[in-house]
């Protein structure tokens, strides 16, 4: 193996974070191997100043989306950590892994499939993980995928300590925090769509509410105390990131790395009357996603100069400053693994075939790095490429047709219908049909449920219009 010349940091931040890096590089010069910073925020949908929320304080991130390519429409393969996390960091959709639960290891399950990491780390980079990067346990096989994916054992210390750790929820007193927009089940809502958000009835304070199964509803004042702690961990972890870059900064890797930023999943905070993640909803599916590339996004940081100061959230409210570029594009989370590859420099693995389980390295997801070509000074800093040929697919799997103690996270076992999704620039298209998890087959001829929503004008995805449009033109192809 070459010596390390280059090195390859994956952060992963339960709402908090933790740190490692490397000694100084040279700066600047454009030849230069990038080094790579990939924060994978856990359970973070882009309630962000960078998104346009005006209740958010998230000055670092913001600030890291200023000088970055910013993705307004990501979405994750399906919502939930282990699943999302194996799909994304190996480049294939959850039917390729055949996870679609916690239990079981894609090398010995499914195929020996390479990942991000191990990639660069087979290409000459020190690859380092801190924090919650593999979905701890099995599916990583109890060691975050160490060896194949590290260079040095995963550093992954309990962040429990800092649960209760409620500072930051001065920054949203409760009566300037906002219910959702849309708390009701959407109309015409199939039953088999619905996450009855179990674990969260579980916790002590909620069973006080004696609320009722499956759909409660929560009372306002308490979804307001849900809500200002979660925006409070968005504040507390944007301090996180803040402190990150600040080092890298003081370490002058400012101008020789690139750093991404995104999520595992979205969350529902009351959206459609859910909470938690575990469904194809846009607020479960859309992630967060940026990537700042030295000289590219932005211009080199000048020596000497802070590029990333540390901006404390507590600090008065200035103007959020605007994404240093942004794309409308449809993208997924699958396609980190092409698009890190490429920009590293590195070569952007083969499209797989279908099937691939016999294929150690390819990627199912699309290579983004034509959006980072730089169009000149006159052209508008919104990338444009034809959002209407782009889909992202999710999909979500439950035990019956209607919610039940475990329709949030149904076992692999259990698995009768999955919801696969379609996300277009226009409308959000699910099919719920019968799935066998013994072979691992959807049967599309046992059509259980269908959802539709428009995005013009049915943004938050209230009314499915499903079978007002039955015998009428739906959406094609569906499968990838
Ligand atoms: C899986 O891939 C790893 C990394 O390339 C390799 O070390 C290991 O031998 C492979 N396992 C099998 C069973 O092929
Ligand atoms: C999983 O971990 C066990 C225990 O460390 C090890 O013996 C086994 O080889 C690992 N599986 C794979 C596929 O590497
Ligand atoms: C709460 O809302 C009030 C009224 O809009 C505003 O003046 C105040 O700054 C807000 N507080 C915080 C901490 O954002
Ligand atoms: C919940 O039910 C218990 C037992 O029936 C009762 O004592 C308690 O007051 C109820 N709590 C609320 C918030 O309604």
């Amino acid at each position: 193996m070459p010596p390390p010349s280059r090195s390859l940091l994956w952060l992963g931040l339960v709402l908090g974070a933790v740190c490692a890096s490397r000694g100084p590089a040279a700066p600047g010069n454009a030849t230069d191997p990038l080094n790579v910073l990939l924060i994978i925020v856990d359970d973070l949908r882009p309630s962000l100043g960078c998104y346009g929320n005006k209740l958010i304080r998230s000055p670092n991130i913001d600030q890291l989306a200023s000088r970055s390519l910013l993705f307004q429409n990501a979405f994750a393969q399906q919502a939930v950590c282990a699943p999302s996390r194996v799909s994304f960091l190996t480049g294939r959709r959850p039917d390729t892994t055949r996870l679609y639960d916690f239990n079981s290891y894609w090398r010995v399950h499914a195929g020996n499939f390479s990942t991000i990491p191990q990639y660069f780390k087979e290409n000459g980079y020190v690859t380092m993980s801190v924090g919650k990067v593999f979905h701890p346990g099995i599916s990583s096989n109890h060691s975050d995928d160490s060896p194949y994916s590290w260079s040095v054992p995963p550093y992954h210390p309990s962040s429990e300590k800092y649960e209760n750790t409620k500072e930051f929820q001065k920054l949203y007193p409760l009566e300037n925090v906002s219910l959702a927009p849309d708390p009701q089940v959407p109309t015409g809502l199939p039953l088999v769509a619905y996450n009855p958000w179990m674990d969260l009835r579980q916790r002590e304070d909620i069973q006080a509410l004696n609320l009722s199964v499956p759909y409660g509803p929560i009372p306002a004042d308490f979804q307001r105390k849900i809500r200002q702690s979660y925006f409070a961990c968005v504040s507390y972890l944007d301090t996180q990131v803040g402190r990150l870059l600040s080092a890298l900064d003081d370490l002058q890797l400012a101008s020789s790395t690139i750093v991404a930023l995104t999520s595992d999943h979205g969350w529902a905070l009351g959206e459609h009357g859910e909470w938690a993640k575990y469904s194809n909803f846009d607020v479960t599916t859309r992630v967060p996603l940026m990537f700042y590339v030295p000289g590219r996004t932005a211009p080199l940081p000048v020596e000497g100069e802070k590029f990333f100061p540390y901006l404390d959230p507590f600090d008065s409210v200035s103007e959020v400053p605007e994404p240093g570029r942004q794309t409308g594009d449809l993208v997924e989370l699958l396609s980190l693994f092409p698009t890190l590859a490429g920009l590293a420099g590195l070569r952007v693995p083969p499209r797989c075939p279908i099937p691939s389980f016999h294929m150690e390295l390819c990627r199912e997801g699309r290579n983004l790095l034509k959006l980072f070509e730089d169009h000149g000074e006159e052209e508008e800093p919104h990338v444009r490429s034809n959002p209407r040929e782009l889909v992202a697919y999710s999909q979500y799997p439950r035990p019956a047709d209607s919610p039940q103690w475990n329709s949030d996270k149904p076992s692999l076992e259990d698995i009768k219908v999955m919801g696969y999704s379609i996300r277009t620039v226009d409308y959000r298209y699910t099919v719920w049909v019968g799935f066998n998890p013994q072979e691992f087959l959807a049967n599309f001829s046992d059509i259980h449920a269908g959802e539709l929503y428009f995005v013009a004008s049915d943004p938050l995805q209230d009314h499915n219009v499903y079978n007002d449009s039955q015998g009428g033109t739906l959406p094609q192809s569906f499968m990838p």
